[in-house]
């Protein structure tokens, strides 16, 4: 953690389900397109299909609930504070959420300040929370947008999907679409987009949140 230009940087992917974008840095990493490494992938859903992922690439994975500290009274905060200390033991130089769905609290972000990014997949401001793509198909069928996107950004406190943007892109959305074609093309875009902000941010070309 001591500085933002690591030769080759550690990186700590925290998952809730496919890990399409963990692959994607995986194989950025492996094809040498970011001078980078994935320490571990943690997360917070047992059936992640991103653990396979982690596990088939010999990667620490990591399953850590949140349900045992809600049923015995420690609570989120500890949650957060214990998640954090299980990720400083990686000594991760960024740490990324890849479809984390658990919104961090400052518990976890203070150990780790300017450190943490999130991908969200609508533009700036727009569709905070789950279910973005829909949503964005959604207003677009209603006549409130003309087009979505995504964007990664830092997570300075606890917003949802919200913070300064590392990198966005806007992604159209066409009147003969799918709710399911207008996903495929988002997801594109997050994979392609997560690899760029993280290569930018080891090669220091993004300056740093504080
Ligand atoms: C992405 O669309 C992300 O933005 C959203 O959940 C999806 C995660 O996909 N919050 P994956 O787990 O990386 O495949």
């Amino acid at each position: 953690m001591e500085s933002h230009q690591t030769q080759t940087a550690r990186i700590a992917v925290l998952i809730s389900g496919f890990g399409s974008n963990l692959q994607a840095i995986l194989d950025a990493c492996n094809a040498g397109q970011l001078p980078a490494r994935v320490v571990v992938v943690v997360s917070n859903r047992k059936d992640a299909y991103g653990l396979v992922r982690a596990e088939r690439a010999g990667i620490p994975a990591v399953y850590f609930p949140l349900k045992p500290y809600l049923q015995d009274g420690r609570g989120r905060r500890q949650y957060d504070a214990d998640l954090a200390e299980l990720v400083a033991g990686y000594s991760p130089d960024w740490i990324a959420l890849a479809g984390w769905m658990h919104v961090l609290s400052n518990a976890f972000l203070q150990r780790f300040p300017g450190r943490v990014i999130n991908l969200h997949p609508a533009l700036p401001g727009q569709f905070p929370g789950t279910d973005a793509i829909a949503r964005a198909y959604q207003a677009f069928r209603e006549g409130r947008i003309t087009q979505t996107g995504v964007m990664i950004h830092f997570v300075p406190d606890e917003g949802v999907d919200c913070g300064p943007v590392i990198v966005s892109e806007t992604v159209p959305i066409y009147p003969d679409d799918t709710l399911e074609a207008l996903e495929e093309r988002v997801h594109a875009v997050e994979h392609r987009l997560y690899v760029e902000a993280l290569r930018r941010l080891i090669a220091g070309e993004i300056p740093p949140c504080r």
